[in-house]
């Protein structure tokens, strides 16, 4: 399966960390966050990735690029931990760019990939977020495509407070961790919101979708959303995403990311005692 990751927003939510670098370059304690995303792709069985950039995103290139020079350095220095890193970084799975040329919204930027796609089902990974899971979050979502053929979504249950921050469905469920979707609503206000489930940035999409996206208006934000084209497809069905999501829109998002992330690093102690100090 193809797989489209949308990188092309200002990211603004992040202002000032985001004014010359993209969002999805700032490191989650050792790596890039869309590295993270793309580890999830490969791992999901993933071989053909196409990320969707913009201005001043240069940077994602180079960073899945080969870097000769830096190689032949790492190599003299006899530095072999960090050269395999680096290596593994390329070697991940090929990937594609096309750009998305106005930030008109995430309905928008995938429709960047139709060419692409052309006529297959393909999964959608947020290049701002990051899962964490046993089994990764896309191939929960592929497994479960694999038995309806029909466009499946993670999901993830919030607390009502956040609800006007994210896409919410409705709709019936059909086995413990699986809905059948029949109300989704962008960002909706508290009181609007027909569940407290939430879209966490996870997505496995047919090319009819694309259409539908040529035939949405600009909704929240003025932006093309792909909530709202998800409403005009028959059938959607939402997987309840068994592990953690990190949407990294903010400061704070990111900073409680590299913490989980720190924490699973051979310095956890260090950085437990470290955390201690600031308690009393
Ligand atoms: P977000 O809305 O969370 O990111 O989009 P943003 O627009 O960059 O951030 P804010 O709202 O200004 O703070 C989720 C993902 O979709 C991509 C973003 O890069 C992000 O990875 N996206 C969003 C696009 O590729 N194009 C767009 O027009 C909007």
């Amino acid at each position: 399966m193809k797989a489209v990751i949308p990188a092309a927003g200002f990211g603004t939510r992040f202002l000032p960390a985001t004014k010359s670098q993209p969002k999805e370059m700032l490191p989650v304690y050792d790596k890039p966050i869309i590295q993270y995303t793309i580890e999830e792709a490969v791992a999901s069985g993933i071989d053909d990735i196409l990320i969707i950039t913009g201005r001043n995103k240069r940077s994602i290139e180079d960073h899945f690029d080969k870097s000769y020079e830096l190689e032949q350095t790492l190599q003299k220095a006899g530095k072999d931990r960090v050269l395999k890193e680096v290596r593994k970084i390329t070697d991940l799975v090929d990937v594609c760019y096309v750009r998305q040329k106005e930030q008109n919204g995430l309905g928008d930027a995938i429709l960047q990939a139709e060419n692409h796609i052309g006529d297959e089902q393909f999964a959608v990974l947020l290049g701002d977020t990051i899962t964490k899971s046993k089994t990764p979050c896309t191939k929960q979502l592929i497994d479960v495509y694999s038995r309806f053929e029909k466009p499946t979504l993670s999901l993830k249950e919030i607390s009502t407070d956040k609800l006007n921050k994210y896409g919410i469905v409705g709709g019936s469920q059909i086995e413990p961790n699986l809905y059948k979707i029949n109300h989704l609503i962008e960002k909706p206000k508290i009181d609007e919101a027909p569940s407290n489930l939430a879209m966490v940035g996870r997505y496995i999409l047919t090319p009819d979708i694309f259409d539908k996206i040529k035939e949405t208006e600009p909704g929240v934000d003025g932006e093309v959303q792909l909530t709202d084209a998800l409403t005009k497809l028959d059938e959607v069905y939402g997987v309840l995403f068994e592990g953690k999501t990190f949407n990294i829109a903010t400061r704070f998002d990111w900073l409680k990311a590299s913490i989980e992330f720190g924490l699973e690093d051979a310095e956890r102690d260090e950085l437990i005692q470290y955390m201690k100090t600031f308690i009393d």
